[in-house]
C-alpha cells in the first residue's frame, strides 16, 4: 500500500485522473472501476477536462461501477448509474453500451450479481479501480462485517452509512439495501486507488492503514492488495502515526 498525501482536493483529483489518463494512452480499452460519492466528483471533473483538451479519449474503454441502491432504477436521479452520467459519461466520448452499473432493479438480482462478475472477467478484468471510504471504512457498499465478501452481492446498508448518505434524500426515502462488488471482486483489480479527503474520514483512514487487516474494517484489506495507491488530503491523513 502506497500513501501519498497531498495538499488539497484538487491536487488528489489530478494524481488520480493522471493515473486513468496515463492508462487509457497505453491501453485504450482498458477496463475501469469507478466509484460514486462526493470524493470523486473533482477527479471526474479533471478527466472531463483532459478530454475536452483532447489529452484522453473514452472511445474504445470500458466501465464497470462499483454499486447501486437497489430498487432505484437509471432514470432515479439518486442512482449511481444518473450520478455517472450526470458527473462523467455524458461529457465524454464513452460507448453507453460499454458502461456498467449494477442494475438495482433487476427481477433475478442473485443473477445481476453472478452475471456482473462474469462479466468484468470477460472483458478481462479491471485495470484500475478507483474508490472512495466510507466513515466506517467501507469500500463499495462493503460494510464492516464478521467476514470478507467474495463477489458482487446485495447487502443491507449499516445506520452509519445511511446517516452518511441520507442528505441526498430529502425525502427521507433512502433505500436500505446496495448490490455491490464484493471485497474479492475490487481484489481482482490490477491496481487500486482509494482516494480520501476531509476530516470524517480520518478515523477510517488510520483503521484501513494502521489497523490489523479485518473485515470490521473492509478497507483494511488493500494492504494486501499488491498495488493499491492512497491518496489523501491533510485532513483525512492527520491522525496518522
Ligand atoms: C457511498 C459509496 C462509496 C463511497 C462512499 C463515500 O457509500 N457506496 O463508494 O466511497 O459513499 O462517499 P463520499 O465520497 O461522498 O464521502
Amino acid at each position: 500500500m502506497r500513501v501519498i498525501i497531498l495538499e488539497s482536493a484538487a491536487d488528489i483529483a489530478v494524481q488520480a485522473g493522471n493515473i486513468f489518463v496515463e492508462l487509457l494512452k497505453e491501453k485504450p480499452d482498458a477496463v475501469l472501476g469507478l466509484a460514486t460519492g462526493a470524493t470523486p466528483v473533482p477527479t471526474y471533473k479533471y478527466l472531463i477536462d483532459c478530454y475536452n483538451k483532447g489529452k484522453v479519449s473514452f472511445k474504445d474503454a470500458v466501465s464497470f461501477n462499483l454499486d447501486e441502491y437497489i430498487g432505484l432504477n437509471k432514470e432515479h436521479p439518486n442512482s449511481y448509474y444518473f450520478f455517472m452520467m450526470d458527473m462523467l459519461f455524458s461529457h465524454v466520448n464513452m460507448r453507453k453500451d460499454m458502461i456498467h452499473v449494477p442494475n438495482g432493479v433487476a427481477e433475478d438480482i442473485e443473477k445481476e450479481c453472478r452475471d456482473y462478475d462474469a462479466l468484468i472477467e470477460q472483458f478481462g478484468g479491471i485495470d484500475v479501480q478507483l474508490l472512495g471510504i466510507g466513515t466506517n471504512g467501507h469500500i463499495g457498499f462493503n460494510e464492516p462485517s464478521d467476514a470478507f465478501s467474495e463477489g458482487t452481492y446485495v447487502t443491507d446498508l449499516t445506520k452509519s452509512t445511511i446517516e452518511s448518505n441520507k442528505i441526498y434524500f430529502p425525502n427521507g426515502d433512502m433505500p436500505t439495501k446496495a448490490i455491490t462488488m464484493g471485497i474479492g471482486s475490487i481484489m481482482k483489480a490490477k491496481k487500486v486507488i482509494l482516494i480520501s479527503t476531509g476530516h470524517s474520514k480520518a478515523k477510517a483512514i488510520k483503521a484501513m492503514i494502521e489497523g490489523e487487516v479485518t473485515p470490521s474494517c473492509p478497507a483494511s484489506i488493500l494492504q494486501k492488495h499488491s498495488d493499491a495507491v492512497i491518496f489523501l488530503d491533510r485532513d483525512a491523513a492527520s491522525l496518522l502515526a
